[in-house]
């Protein structure tokens, strides 16, 4: 029964699986999908014999990798914040912008202004530009709406873009990712409006997949998240928090003691967390665009995550404030050079890791048997190289459950 759909051959694979090595490095390898899973990988030279395929791709020795994917973004959104970046060029740092009606704020009247058309329009040139880097899931937040109608729109646009561009698109509410101005000094009522009348509304709708929050000094309290958290748990959808990013309010230990999937930034993250954290079983997200960026200077506890064996994934944060970026390569290279992850850890990062961020680790960022068959072809001679040059785009194919897929939106 080794009729296939599709053959991959001529290939170098860096598997994030098993392997010779932390690649899963397989040397003239061959990879076939059927139904759009991944039927069968490993050597060419141990292919079954009497295989068969309707179609073979010639890879032409170019390394396949699994299909990238970008696990945190918020790049539904209108407009951009060009203006603050040349106040903060001034001077002004990002919280005092956030503090004086500018930042998250100023991107929701933006947001809210904006027609569907125009939402999905800004959108999806964004998409595009990770479809050219072989990406084939994508995370994508609410959190410039603050309002159910426009969060809930926010959240439909980022449906239409998977229906649109051959990608898988997981959807997180991030309603409590700042106080709209209709709430000013009412941050408890607003957490209510969320937990009472916008998750729900949300969920039923079918526009979430997990829940996320803003938990900082300009964003809110612990006891506000918990109390999202619970809203949460007690609708059956997983959270992830955006913690310690400016300040250590031990966000990434209270995510882990909700069980989140992941803890995102983490640059003021304490060994307590990092221990929970561990024991939870989260992910740590790392987002370097935005330490780049906003020119922090603070690393994440890199050193204490390898040391508990966190797993650490990469993304671009894509969003108007922290990190105008699309590029997810650009996010090794950045990995690489101020984090000092190995380009191995980078990449597995942006795909074995990135998986489990989202709950996908038993669907997507490995080539494996029985996942979905997401491959992303580059014109490389080692892997590394993905990390190592920045501004380049070396990837040649990608491939989306088994079919080529466009690469523009
Ligand atoms: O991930 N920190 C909060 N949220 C975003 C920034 C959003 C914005 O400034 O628009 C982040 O960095
Ligand atoms: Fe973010």
């Amino acid at each position: 029964m080794n009729h296939w759909d599709a053959i991959w051959l001529n290939a170098r694979l860096a598997t994030f699986d098993s392997g010779a090595d932390a690649y899963g490095t397989v040397e003239d390898g061959a990879v076939a999908a059927r139904d759009g899973r991944i039927a069968w990988v490993g050597p060419r030279a141990e292919l079954p014999s009497g295989w068969r395929a309707q179609i073979e791709h010639d890879c032409r020795g170019g390394w396949l990798t699994p299909g990238l994917i970008d696990c945190h973004t918020h790049l539904v959104y209108a407009g951009n914040r060009a203006g603050e970046f040349e106040q903060r060029l001034q001077g002004a740092s990002y919280e005092e912008i956030a503090r004086a009606g500018g930042g998250i704020v100023s991107t929701v009247r933006a947001t809210r202004a904006a027609s569907d058309l125009d939402l999905l329009r800004q959108s999806s040139r964004r998409v595009a530009a990770l479809l050219a880097e072989g990406v084939t899931t994508v995370e994508i937040k609410s959190g410039y709406g603050l309002d159910t109608a426009t969060e809930s729109r926010i959240l439909r646009v980022a449906r239409q873009l998977a229906a649109s561009c051959a990608i898988e698109v997981k959807t997180t509410f991030l309603g409590a990712h700042a106080l709209p101005p209709e709430y000013a000094d009412r941050a408890d009522d607003y957490i209510a409006l969320v937990c009472e009348e916008m998750l729900p509304a949300i969920h039923a709708a079918g526009l979430a997949d997990a829940v996320d929050a803003f938990c900082e000094g300009i964003g809110f309290s612990p006891a506000q998240t918990a109390r999202v958290f619970e809203k949460a748990r007690s609708l059956g959808l997983p959270v992830k928090l955006h913690a310690d990013q400016l300040s250590d309010l031990s966000g990434a230990g209270l995510a882990a003691h909700y069980a989140a999937l992941s803890a995102d930034h983490l640059e003021y993250t304490s060994p307590a967390s990092v221990d929970a954290m561990a024991r939870a079983g989260t992910v740590a997200v790392l987002l370097p665009g935005a330490y780049y960026f906003l020119r922090e200077t603070r690393l994440p506890p890199i050193a204490a995550l390898r040391e508990r064996g966190v797993p650490m994934a990469l993304a671009t944060d894509c969003n108007p404030g922290t990190s105008p970026c699309t590029s997810l390569l650009l996010m090794l290279n950045l990995a690489c050079t101020l984090f000092r992850l190995t380009p191995a850890q980078a990449l597995a990062g942006v795909t074995r890791h990135a998986a489990q961020a989202l709950g996908l680790q038993g669907e997507a960022g490995r080539i494996a048997v029985g996942l979905r068959a997401d491959l992303a072809l580059w014109e490389i001679d080692r892997p590394a190289e993905l990390a190592y040059a920045f501004g380049a785009n070396p990837c040649v194919g990608r491939y989306y459950a088994g079919t080529v897929a466009p690469v523009s939106a």
